[in-house]
């Protein structure tokens, strides 16, 4: 990111990699070509604004084309995130927006987010799995006291059942059209 960059200007120059870039390659939907900036950049960066406490580091798991990590990681470059994705190509499109956009704080991990011995304040999973096999994987990522925010909605395994014995806390959408609410797990 050059000084000069609003953090506005960054996540726009996302929303142009997203259409140009990711919806040719399969990684986004083409029907969501008019609306990304509120079904995926506003529902990623949401995130930010549930965290009370700033956190030094977070593995977005199964980010796919940089969701919800990329947004995150633009609007905290203060946070270290890590990207992991096991699908090369989808890989290769993180790696390619990391560079374009310069963000110094992002690591893409090209692989199984199980295979990483790091851990972090913070977990995401979008779109990832139910919420009981996010929690599985999550869950050893995370440091104690770590939190994994879970995107509960269409296609996040919603309905689904929370793990038993997971400190939950749900907050909710914050008036956005898209995206159920934003479900909160402790490490303890
Ligand atoms: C449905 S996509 C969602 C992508 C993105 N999070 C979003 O909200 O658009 C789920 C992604 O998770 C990846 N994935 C699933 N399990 C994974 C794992 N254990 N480690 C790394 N990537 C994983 C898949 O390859 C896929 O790209």
């Amino acid at each position: 990111v050059q000084p000069t960059d609003s953090l506005l200007e960054v996540l726009e120059r996302f929303e142009v990699l997203l259409l140009e870039r990711a919806i040719p390659l399969g990684l986004v939907s083409k029907t969501d070509s008019d609306r990304l900036w509120e079904r995926h950049i506003l529902d990623s960066v949401r995130a930010v604004g549930v965290l009370d406490a700033p956190a030094a580091s977070g593995c977005d798991i199964g980010s796919g084309a940089g969701l919800p990590g990329i947004p995150i990681a633009i609007a905290r470059p203060s946070m270290k995130v890590v990207l992991a994705e096991r699908r090369r190509t989808r890989a290769a499109f993180l790696e390619m927006a990391v560079e374009e956009l310069r963000l110094p704080n992002v690591i893409v991990h090209a692989g199984s987010a199980s295979a990483i011995e790091e851990r972090f304040d913070l977990c995401f999973a979008r779109a990832l799995a139910s919420p009981v096999a996010a929690w599985t994987l999550a869950a050893d990522l995370l440091l104690p006291g770590g939190r994994l925010v879970l995107w509960s909605g269409i296609d996040s395994g919603a309905g689904d059942e929370l793990p038993i014995g997971v400190p939950v806390e749900s907050r909710s959408n914050a008036g956005l059209a898209h995206g159920g609410a934003l479900v909160i797990m402790t490490k303890q």
